[in-house]
């Protein structure tokens, strides 16, 4: 899909996108007010965007592996570390959306799938301190750094897994307690993100919250989201454009949401 045409599709979601005086459901108003449009501030933003910044700067070459979808930018083996903080780490508004989703729900167990430098992954860890964050990076060398990233920020929380989802996700979900909490973000196509999709939802519970990155990012991912949204366990689903929330409480009736953000 062209930036063009995203650029088309994000002026109509903007336009038809519902505010919260549209919204009937009390699940996700209270989801909208005081977590998705909330304006908290916490000192882990200063901390990890003190990180980011650090890293936008760092103009060191490592080589990596490609793992499927998820760069319209380079394709080479050789990267800068600051271009991979530039493409690829979460904004800080998308960032700190996900801290204040992890925040209200206070899940016990989370998931990301697609590290990179862990800046998604510390604003997890931050928002639930308690949580068992698990989080799976296929390029060795970005899985290193994001080790190092975490000591920086002097967090304890996180397992991470190195290697290829299509290997470690099974291996992980043997002994895994319920996912309360999964970051889908790595590896944005169709086939791929539907195969991770149904094998987390085996490992969902009623308040489970899962959260795919790059929904309306190519038509592949559109179909995928789609499929995700249709499937009989989601009971709600809310399209905030760059990303979409998915819930299977079995006392929502089945709703889907575009909500302006
Ligand atoms: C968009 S980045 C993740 C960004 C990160 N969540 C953040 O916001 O800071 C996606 C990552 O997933 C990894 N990845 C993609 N496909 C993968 C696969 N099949 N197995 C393992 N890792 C993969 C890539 O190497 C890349 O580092």
């Amino acid at each position: 899909m062209s930036q063009l045409s995203i650029l088309f599709k994000y002026f109509n979601y903007f336009v038809s996108a519902k505010t919260k005086h549209d919204i009937h459901s009390p699940f996700v108003f209270q989801l909208l007010t005081k977590a998705i449009k909330q304006k908290t501030s916490a000192t882990a933003f200063t901390e990890i965007e003190a990180l980011r910044n650090s890293l936008l700067k760092n103009k060191s070459m490592i080589t990596i592996e490609d793992f499927g979808a998820g760069s319209r930018t380079n394709n080479g083996n050789s990267r800068q570390i600051c271009e991979i903080a530039k493409n690829q780490a979460k904004s800080p508004k998308y960032a700190q959306l996900l801290y204040r989703l992890v925040e209200y729900f206070q899940p016990e167990n989370v998931l990301e799938l697609g590290t990179s430098l862990g800046i998604s992954t510390a604003y997890m860890a931050k928002a639930a301190p308690n949580a068992k964050i698990t989080t799976i990076e296929g390029s060795e060398s970005i899985a290193s750094m994001a080790v190092e990233n975490f000591k920086s920020l002097n967090i304890q929380n996180i397992s991470i897994i190195k290697g290829n989802f299509d290997v470690q996700l099974p291996l992980m979900l043997e002994n895994s307690d319920p996912l309360d909490f999964v970051f889908f973000d790595g590896n944005h196509r169709k086939t791929p993100t539907l195969s991770y999709f149904k094998s987390c939802l085996k490992h969902k519970n009623n308040n489970s919250v899962f959260v795919f990155d790059d929904i309306h990012w190519s038509a592949e991912m559109e179909e995928a989201w789609e499929i995700i949204k249709q499937s009989p366990e989601v009971s709600v689903s809310v399209d905030l454009f760059f990303i979409g929330l998915v819930f299977f409480r079995k006392e929502s009736t089945k709703e889907h949401f575009i909500i302006r953000f």
